[in-house]
């Protein structure tokens, strides 16, 4: 590959974008506007916890292949193909929020001294891509292509998701842009990885249906977890059975607090609004974002019912962030339970692998934090996992019995063994079983 790539915005889906590229054997400079940040990638520092980006962007720094610059303007103006990777977060209508895309059309358009495509890896409504050519061409006669290249990498697991994607999706018009992406992934061509390629709509479109597809199964088996709690079936068989037709699969039948995370909330409601937006009815999508803010109070509530009914005081809680193997918590089904938790004074006790930092910018000293799970458990009346965390799943009981007050446990991942836990004398709550 010949071409030189800019990847701009280096938050989740463009850093690892940008290593991944790299690992490719593409030239790219990765850049931001955030100066501490391009500082730290330039010498392998990562802004965000992910297994294995470090390692990744050593390497491909070390081979010089990969860059970091803050000078967008010269970056746009070396590259051939320009990537976005920047945020596109709710606003309060759900509504998903363009300016930062629309500031870096607008440096594209200023900075096309040649014929450049635009690829878009950010999250963006359908229309937005189209919005893009339309800009772009009010503003300058320069040839160029866009071309929606969505990403489906999952935080915990962007790096592998990255090198082995169970398929590329590749919206673009012209044969010329089609050409240069053929080679930006000629390494996942080789590999037999699918790429489907189609019009910049679908591409869009695809995103979109494909995350709020996986919020509905989610939503789905919480529901169905909360019906085999009442009426004593075991929600795992049911989701195990489920997925053994092949038209249903086992994945992301998984009961749990709620999803969360930077992807499914925003799309969700980012789906919902262009719905609304066309006049096309999205009711099917509206209800999962209801029903799954009702699940993270649903078990807030399974909660309250226990330190009630047994006149707790102290509560352990075990994981914070909105799944294992990442710092993000971002809409973590945590915040809700504990802000409703603090409603009745409880002292609330908490440990974290990696996300303690950003749990102390949203609770600051309403909260205990400790950096060991023995030492958050140590007197607490009630534990409860809210993150499916390894360290967890694999905990000492023995040492947890002798240091708790109570012998409560709320499993609201169902990672530990109830019927251990009862032997041992623990009262064990799981979800849905
Ligand atoms: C998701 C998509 O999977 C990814 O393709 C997209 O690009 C970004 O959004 P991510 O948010 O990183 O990725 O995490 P994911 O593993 O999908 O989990 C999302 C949420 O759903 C988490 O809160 C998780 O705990 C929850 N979840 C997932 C369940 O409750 N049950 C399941 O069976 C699976």
């Amino acid at each position: 590959m010949s071409e030189k790539i800019c990847v701009i915005g280096t938050g989740y889906v463009g850093l690892v974008t940008a290593i991944g590229l790299s690992d490719f054997g593409n030239h790219i400079i990765g850049v931001d506007v955030d100066t501490a940040k391009i500082e730290n990638l330039k010498k392998g520092i990562s802004p965000i916890y992910e297994p294995g980006i470090e390692e990744y962007l050593l390497r491909n720094l070390k081979s010089k292949r990969l860059e970091f610059s803050n000078d967008i303007d010269e970056s746009i103006r070396k590259s051939t193909v320009i990537f976005i990777g920047v945020g596109t977060p709710s606003l309060k209508s759900g509504e998903a929020d363009l300016s930062q895309v629309i500031s870096v059309t607008d440096t594209i358009a200023e900075n096309l001294n040649e014929y450049k495509i635009i690829v878009t890896k950010s999250t963006v409504p359908v229309g937005t891509n189209q919005m893009i050519i339309d800009r772009i061409k009010s503003k300058t006669d320069k040839t160029f292509d866009v071309v929606s290249n969505p990403e489906f990498l999952r935080e915990g697991k962007a790096i592998i998701d990255f090198f082995n994607p169970d398929r590329v999706i590749i919206g673009c018009k012209s044969d010329k842009a089609r050409k240069i992406m053929e080679d930006v992934y000629r390494t996942l061509r080789i590999n037999q990885t699918p790429f489907v390629w189609c019009n910049l709509e679908t591409a869009e479109l695809i995103k979109y249906a494909s995350n709020a597809f996986l919020a509905t199964k989610i939503t789905f088996i919480n529901q169905i977890a909360n019906l085999s709690e009442k009426i004593g079936a075991d929600v795992h068989l049911v989701a195990k059975a489920m997925g053994m037709d092949g038209r249903i699969s086992q994945k992301f039948l998984h009961p749990g607090p709620g999803y969360g995370g930077s992807c499914f909330p925003k799309d969700t409601r980012a789906l919902a609004n262009i719905g609304n937006r066309l006049n096309v009815d999205m009711s099917l999508v509206k209800e999962v974002i209801k029903a799954n803010e009702n699940q993270k109070l649903f078990v807030a509530e399974k909660i309250r019912k226990c330190y009630k009914n047994n006149n707790i005081k102290t509560v352990a809680i075990l994981g914070l962030a909105f799944k294992a193997e990442t710092d993000d918590m971002r809409e973590s089904p945590s915040i809700v339970v504990i802000n409703e938790l603090l409603k009745d004074n409880l002292i609330i006790k908490v440990n974290d692998p990696k996300s303690m930092d950003n749990a102390k910018i949203i609770f600051g000293d309403k909260i205990k934090y400790f950096e060991n799970e023995f030492d958050a458990v140590k007197d607490a009346d009630l534990l409860i996992i809210l993150t499916e965390w390894n360290e967890y799943r694999n905990i000492d009981i023995n040492r947890i019995k002798k240091l708790m007050n109570g012998n409560i446990i709320i499993d609201t991942r169902n990672i530990l063994d109830g019927k251990e836990l009862e032997k041992m004398g623990f009262k064990y709550i799981a979800t849905g079983r």
